[in-house]
């Protein structure tokens, strides 16, 4: 046992509000999924799907992303920079000032408060707030890293530095703006040029949000809940250094096809194929650190979370990078294939990993057991088959669309209306509201179990406000 002290009061603060909030989200998701087959499920004018999708886009992205990203990231790099916080009085400061945003960032949006561009929406008061956010993340960060009672820095510090550099760099340039007003601003850029670095933006926020800092948390709970070492740190290295290298040129590869150059266009996707290999440098170093016993997928439960995710990251990316060519975006582009895409990630990859997290801490920080490995391991079923049932019927409704969109006649007129295009796409919208509902239900019952854990370990210790480990 060390001798010094964790403060875990913000990380609790932090892992709460994100589950909070990705409760909120999930719920978002499901009624707008409903929306899309039930036209009378958009209440004018705050309900409609235009407010409720970037409500729910932001408050997961954002809210449950960014919160359990900031939450277990501190938790982190307290244990491999072997110190506490260097400033934990701003880290509570952090946490208020993230729940505050969170919320006026939902409520501005339920409002119609809005820049327009995709995961850029909000507008400019909040966005400053949102840099004061990362800027406090990133000086506690540094400054603890400075500070570390550890001179190797493990792969996972590495991971969540490039997140704080890239995110803070994407997201003050996509959102250079000129206020007109409190609640309106024009952006700095126009036309293509807007074009270009808002999907730079949007390509990078992803990767930057739901890659790096998940990825740093997989480097990290990997290992230790499995008790195996990760399999090669050098492998882990050089697949950063690449990732990062080749993330930041590929965001064109959402406009092809659009006036933007063609040689732009070109460049994104080779630097998109050549992404293959870095995602997957952590494919095979997660698959090879559970190789040695691979029973771990029985008796661990944890396990299986980390590895189903991962596989979902594995298959992700190389389902990106195909998506990037041009002749598989011509096919799928503004079609359902792209929220299938999307959902693998995001409730395979991203929901997993975070939860599984989640669940290797909570016990740890209350001095205290999981309350239910066999609801752990329902929660781990129904997530599993409800993401599989959403991503697998938004592909061939997506494939679908595309090919009737297509479809011509001899004398080379288009072959259906858009609405014959559109009514077949319900039965398949109605099975995304199934998977969906099935995958909500998975996340109660992981709500449950932490919720009694939290419980059992109160009763335990008494408030566990700090935590010697
Ligand atoms: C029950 C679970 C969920 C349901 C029912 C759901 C439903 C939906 C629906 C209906 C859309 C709109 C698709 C469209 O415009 O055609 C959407 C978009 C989106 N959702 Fe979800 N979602 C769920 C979970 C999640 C989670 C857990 C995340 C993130 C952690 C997430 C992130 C997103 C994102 C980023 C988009 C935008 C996709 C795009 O622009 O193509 N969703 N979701
Ligand atoms: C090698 C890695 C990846 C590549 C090359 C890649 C590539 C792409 C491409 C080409 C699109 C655009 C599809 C279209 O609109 O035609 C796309 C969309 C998207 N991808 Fe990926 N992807 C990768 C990994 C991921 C991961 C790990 C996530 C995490 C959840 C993710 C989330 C998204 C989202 C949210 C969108 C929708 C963007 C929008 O709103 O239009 N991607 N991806």
């Amino acid at each position: 046992m060390s001798a010094y002290q964790y403060d875990h009061q913000t990380i609790k603060g932090f892992i709460i509000s994100s589950v909070f909030w990705g409760v909120v989200g999930i719920i978002i998701g499901l009624w707008i999924s409903i929306q899309m087959w039930q036209p009378s499920w958009n209440v004018a004018p705050y309900f409609t799907f235009g407010r409720l999708r970037v409500v729910h886009t932001n408050i997961l992205g954002f809210g449950f992303g960014v919160g359990a990203i900031f939450g277990l990231n501190y938790y982190i790099s307290m244990r491999l920079t072997k110190r506490p916080l260097l400033f934990p009085k701003l880290a509570r400061f952090h946490l208020y000032l993230f729940n505050t945003a969170i919320a006026l960032a939902a409520v501005s949006l339920f409002a119609g408060m809005n820049q327009s561009l995709e995961y850029a929406e909000l507008e400019w008061p909040l966005d400053i707030g949102i840099v004061v956010l990362w800027i406090i993340f990133a000086v506690n960060l540094f400054g603890t890293i400075i500070k570390r009672k550890e001179e190797q820095m493990y792969i996972s510090l590495w991971y969540i530095i490039a997140t704080v550099i890239a995110v803070a760099v994407l997201y003050i340039v996509n959102n250079l703006s000129v206020p007109a007003g409190l609640f309106k601003s024009y952006s700095l850029f126009a036309g293509i040029n807007s074009a270009n670095v808002q999907w730079w933006y949007g390509h990078n926020v992803i990767g930057f949000i739901f890659s790096t800092p998940i990825l740093a948390m997989f480097y990290y709970f990997l290992p230790k809940s499995t008790g195996l070492p990760i399999y090669s740190h050098r492998l882990s290295i050089i697949s950063l250094w690449s990732l990062v290298f080749a993330y930041l040129w590929t965001g064109a590869h959402h406009l092809v096809y659009t006036p933007l150059p063609d040689w732009i266009q070109t460049l994104a996707i080779v630097f998109t194929i050549f992404l293959i290999a870095p995602s997957w440098g952590s494919v095979v170093n997660g698959f090879y650190t559970v190789a040695p016993d691979w029973s771990k997928m029985r008796t661990n439960y944890l396990t299986k979370f980390f590895i189903f995710a991962i596989t979902f990251y594995g298959l992700q990316t190389v389902q990106g990078p195909t998506q990037g060519l041009r002749v598989v975006s011509q096919l799928i582009h503004y079609t359902d294939w792209v929220p299938g895409h999307v959902h693998m990630g995001t409730m395979g990859w991203v929901t997993m990993t975070v939860c599984a997290s989640i669940y290797y801490v909570i016990p740890r920080i209350y001095k205290t057991e999981i309350y239910s490995v066999k609801v752990a391991n329902s929660h781990f079923y129904l997530v599993l088959i409800g993401q599989l049932i959403f991503s697998v019927s938004m592909w061939i409704t997506g494939i679908q669309q595309g090919a009737l969109w297509k479809a011509v006649t001899p004398e080379g007129t288009l072959k259906y209306t858009f609405m014959e295009t559109l009514v077949k796409n319900y039965p398949f919208w109605q099975m995304r509201t199934v998977g969906g509902l099935i995958f909500a239900a998975g996340m109660l019952f992981f709500v449950y179990n932490i919720a009694m854990t939290i419980r059992s370990g109160n009763a335990i210790s008494g408030p566990a406000s700090k935590g010697v480990r």
